[in-house]
């Protein structure tokens, strides 16, 4: 019966979530002789959320395909690459925690931290190569927008002058684009129809923006699933989009007060800076803009027949946006 619509239709996003994560651990154990596996496994097993693959074996069943082996391992080479930007984010952040644990830098030392990432952007690259040159192609660019990314973020830090165009240019190249990668490549395996491909990376896309908002948000207001400490941002002088609207909407004293919170900031300011956010109506500002980023992800996938395949990604955009609330 594989194959069959009514079956297809029948999944559900805990069932996909299940498939996803048992797909890894074969993974992990496949190249468990590796032995920079030993210290990458901790970090891959740890339990992200895998928003990546997840997002990525939906798009391809949306694309008229059924979940498979191509797909699954072309949605692990996403979650892979992942991983790896974030063992080295933790190390050029100087993170201590990473999904509830140790990051692995502070636990192995940056030498294997280096190599550990590394290793692990090799896998993620040659799992997408299975595919062909189209996809490995796809990756690369997706690689390069993330370095243009956390490029320009490292050159906004602690600029209170940054713009919304500037955020915009930084999550794209960050996380909006890896995102919008993971469903492009889910259409191109699925051998979709350009327009059809071209829908679901733009899906990615906004439901991608909307994701580092929500994440922008939850810095804030904190959230134990997060795995890290809330005001990370503000530590690190990364110039979050609440934190932009409120200095461009804040005057006088009020914006004078601003700056020096986020300037000398300590556990003590939270009301403060609070109190400032609530004048200039930047947590609501930011909640209203993750919605459009959703309708118009939803929107996009006008192109594609209905099926409950959409409706799956529909959910998932939603349940993502509302990780924030
Ligand atoms: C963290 O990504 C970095 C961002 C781009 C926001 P995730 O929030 O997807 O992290 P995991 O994979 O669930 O740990
Ligand atoms: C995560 O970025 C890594 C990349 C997207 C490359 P951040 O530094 O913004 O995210 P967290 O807070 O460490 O998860
Ligand atoms: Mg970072
Ligand atoms: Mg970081």
């Amino acid at each position: 019966m594989k194959g069959v619509k009514g079956v297809l239709a029948l999944r559900n996003l805990k069932e996909v979530q299940a498939i996803v994560d048992k797909a890894l651990i074969d993974y992990v154990e496949e190249r468990s002789k590796d032995p920079a596996m030993k210290y990458a496994k901790d970090i891959l097993l740890a339990g992200g959320k895998r928003f990546r693959p997840v997002l990525g074996c939906l798009a391809y069943e949306a694309a008229g395909a059924t979940l498979d082996e191509k797909m699954l391992r072309s949605a692990l080479s996403a979650e892979i690459i992942h991983t790896a930007t974030l063992v080295h984010d933790d190390i050029y952040d100087q993170a201590k925690l990473r999904r509830g644990r140790p990051t692995l830098h502070s636990q192995h030392g940056i030498a294997h931290g280096i190599i550990s990432g590394d290793y692990l952007f090799t896998l993620g690259y040659w799992l997408g190569a299975e595919q062909g040159p189209d996809v490995i192609r796809t990756l690369a660019e997706t690689c390069v927008g993330l370095a243009n990314g956390e490029l320009m973020q490292f050159e906004h830090i602690g600029d209170l002058g940054t713009s919304p165009e500037d955020y915009y240019e930084i999550i794209d190249g960050k996380t909006a684009g890896p995102i919008a990668s993971v469903c492009k490549v889910a259409g191109m395996v699925a051998e979709a129809p350009k327009e059809i491909i071209d829908a679901l990376e733009n899906f990615g896309w906004e439901v991608g923006r909307a994701f580092q908002m929500v994440d922008d948000l939850l810095d804030l207001t904190g959230n134990p699933r997060m795995g890290k400490p809330r005001g990370t941002d503000i530590y690190e002088g990364k110039m979050t989009l609440p934190i932009i609207h409120a200095l461009t909407t804040l005057h006088g004293n009020d914006r004078e007060n601003l700056e020096d919170v986020l300037m000398d900031f300590g556990e003590d300011r939270w009301d403060e800076l609070f109190e400032l956010l609530e004048v200039s109506g930047s947590i609501g500002y930011v909640r209203s803009l993750i919605d459009s980023h959703i309708q118009r992800a939803i929107e996009s996938l006008g192109t594609l027949p209905n099926s409950g395949q959409i409706q799956l990604m529909i959910e998932f955009a939603r349940k993502s946006a509302l990780r924030s609330t």
